[in-house]
């Protein structure tokens, strides 16, 4: 532990990053290759992904922070002051500001894989909201669902907005967040703010926005690799593609060879054909229905749902049944 200030507790669960050796060997070795999205998050990654969230096509955030502020009061409400607030891949720490004077909750804790983001941000939180304990935690919380020692009593609350939930596939989701009412215990809260399927020309349009944050985003990852595992990928040779999959009802996004090459990462070659992809990340988009089936079956009633006019975009809150 290492105090940052009175307020911060900083833990760090030292999320296994000489995985990422691992996975990028193993992912580029699969007959369809893919690298898991987690790794897009180092520090530049991390901004670039801040820059998506403001890009004029990219409407999640927006939709979602209008609903968040409409709705502050009414979701303090069923959450109870004093309850224990638990953000896995908080990022920033913008979109929880929203409702912290309504929550007031005993405590935050931000967990994320970025450290020195994680530390920054919520140091700039602190700042802020004086009051708050804060208890940033830096772990992969898909490996890892636990919390800090020391955290103060009352109900556990998990947030989960700007649909990160959408970037598992079903599977997974039940997996994660039967985890999630492990860490809640009967009677916890889940707060979920989750993208629902639409035109696809609008969900093409978010994750292919017309200044290229998404495409550099994606291929941050390549840098990436190419920084951390002494790789020598050609950033020339691929391009970014994001498209609506309406079978699976996902947006999958795509890095596409250009041409016939070999690439090396640390000491082992792949070869790549024209038009082979690597598989970088999914974000399903669900309607009311399935997502909340798909939360009853892992042990969370909806209370309440709150969406936008439009239908673009949902926030769901669960109790631990
Ligand atoms: N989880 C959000 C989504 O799926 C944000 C996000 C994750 C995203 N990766 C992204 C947005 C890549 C654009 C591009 O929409």
């Amino acid at each position: 532990m290492n105090l940052l200030s009175q307020k911060i507790s900083f833990y760090d669960f030292k999320p296994e990053l000489e995985n990422f050796r691992d996975a990028v060997i193993k992912g580029l070795s699969r007959g369809q290759k893919q690298i898991p999205p987690k790794f897009f998050y180092d520090e530049t990654g991390s901004q670039l992904f801040e820059a998506i969230l403001e890009q004029p096509e990219y409407y999640i955030p927006n939709v979602e922070r209008d609903l968040l502020q409409t709705y502050a009061d009414e979701i303090g409400r069923l959450i109870e002051p004093g309850s224990v607030l638990i953000e896995p891949g908080s990022g920033s720490c913008e979109k929880v500001q929203l409702l912290l004077e309504s929550l007031h909750p005993s405590a935050y804790v931000p967990m994320d894989i970025s450290r020195e983001f994680l530390k920054q941000s919520a140091c700039s939180l602190s700042q802020k909201y004086p009051w708050l304990p804060i208890y940033p935690a830096c772990l992969d919380f898909t490996q890892q669902m636990i919390l800090p020692h020391g955290i103060p009593h009352g109900r556990r609350v998990v947030f989960i907005p700007g649909s990160s939930l959408g970037n598992f596939d079903p599977l997974e989701v039940q997996h994660f967040l039967t985890g999630i009412h492990r860490i809640t215990g009967k009677g916890g809260g889940l707060l979920v703010g989750l993208d629902r399927k639409k035109d696809p020309s609008v969900l093409n349009a978010a994750y292919n926005d017309a200044a290229g944050i998404s495409a550099e985003f994606n291929l941050n990852l390549l840098t990436r690799i190419n920084n951390e595992l002494g790789g020598n990928f050609d950033l020339d040779r691929f391009e970014h593609r994001a498209y609506y999959n309406d079978q699976r009802g996902r947006i999958e996004m795509h890095l596409v060879s250009s041409e016939d090459h070999d690439v090396r990462v640390s000491d082992q070659d792949f070869r790549f054909i024209k038009g082979e992809y690597i598989h970088t990340e999914n974000s399903y988009k669900y309607s009311p229905d399935e997502f909340i089936t798909l939360a009853n079956s892992s042990g969370f009633r909806l209370l309440k749902i709150w969406s936008d006019d439009k239908h673009l975009f949902s926030i769901y809150f669960l109790e631990a049944s």
